[in-house]
C-alpha cells in the first residue's frame, strides 16, 4: 500500500519533469527557427518517404586571394585546391610547400610561428604534433548557399558603429 502511493508520487515528479524537459526543447526549437527563418529540415517540403534533389556539388576555389580573416585568430582559410594532397602519418603534403624550408621554391606562406610552439609556448625545431593535422583548422572554401544566414558582424564594424577605434 504505501509502496503504490510511493510510486504515485514518483509518477507526478515525473510528469512535473517531463513537461519541464518538454517546453525546454520547444524554446530552443523556437530560437531555432527563427535563426533559419522557416528552415524545417534539409530536407524541405519533401515527404520522408520521397527521395530528395541533392544540391549540386560545388566548385572548390583555386588560385583565390588570401581572404581577410573575421579575427586576428582565425586559422586562415585556404585559397586553393587540396584534393588528393596526402596528410597522414607517413606524409604531409602541405608541409611540402608551407614548411620554412620549402616557402622559397614553392611561394607559399610559411606556416605561422605558432605552429612550431609546444603547449608550454617552447619553440621546436619542426613543426609542432598539435599542428601536424592542418585540415583540423585550415579548410578549403566552395561558393555554397548555406541555408541558415550568418550575422557574424566584424570587430572593427562594431568599434566604429560604436564610435570606437577599429584596426585601421
Ligand atoms: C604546391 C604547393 C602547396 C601545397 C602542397 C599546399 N599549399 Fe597552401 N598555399 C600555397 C600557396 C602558393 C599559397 C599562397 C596563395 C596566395 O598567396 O594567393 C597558399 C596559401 C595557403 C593558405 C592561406 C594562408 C593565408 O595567410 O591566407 C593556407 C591556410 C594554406 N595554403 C593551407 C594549406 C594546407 C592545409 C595544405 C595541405 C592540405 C596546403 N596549403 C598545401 C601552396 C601550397
Ligand atoms: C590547431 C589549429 C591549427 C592547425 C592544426 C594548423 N594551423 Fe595553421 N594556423 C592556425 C591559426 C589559428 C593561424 C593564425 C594565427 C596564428 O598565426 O597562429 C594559422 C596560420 C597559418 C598560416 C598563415 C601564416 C601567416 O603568417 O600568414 C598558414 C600558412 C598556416 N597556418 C598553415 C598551416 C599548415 C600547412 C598546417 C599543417 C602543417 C597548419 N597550418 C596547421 C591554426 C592551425
Amino acid at each position: 500500500m504505501r509502496a503504490a502511493s510511493l510510486c504515485a508520487a514518483c509518477l507526478l515528479a515525473l510528469a512535473a519533469f517531463s513537461t519541464a524537459a518538454v517546453s525546454t526543447v520547444a524554446v530552443s526549437t523556437a530560437a531555432a527557427q527563427e535563426a533559419g527563418a522557416g528552415l524545417a529540415h534539409m530536407r524541405g517540403a519533401e515527404p520522408i518517404g520521397d527521395r530528395t534533389e541533392p544540391p549540386m556539388m560545388a566548385r572548390t576555389e583555386d588560385g583565390a586571394e588570401r581572404r581577410v580573416r573575421n579575427y586576428p585568430e582565425q586559422p586562415p582559410t585556404i585559397p586553393h585546391e587540396i584534393e588528393g594532397y596526402q596528410l597522414d602519418l607517413k606524409a604531409n603534403k602541405c608541409l611540402s610547400c608551407h614548411a620554412r624550408r620549402r616557402t622559397g621554391e614553392s611561394g607559399a606562406p610559411m606556416v605561422s610561428v605558432t605552429h612550431y610552439m609546444d603547449r608550454d609556448g617552447q619553440f621546436l625545431a619542426a613543426v609542432s604534433p598539435r599542428r601536424y593535422f592542418c585540415t583540423q583548422c585550415h579548410v578549403p572554401q566552395q561558393d555554397a548557399r548555406p541555408p541558415v544566414e550568418n550575422t557574424f558582424v566584424d570587430v572593427d564594424d562594431l568599434l566604429s558603429a560604436a564610435g570606437g577605434d577599429a584596426d585601421e
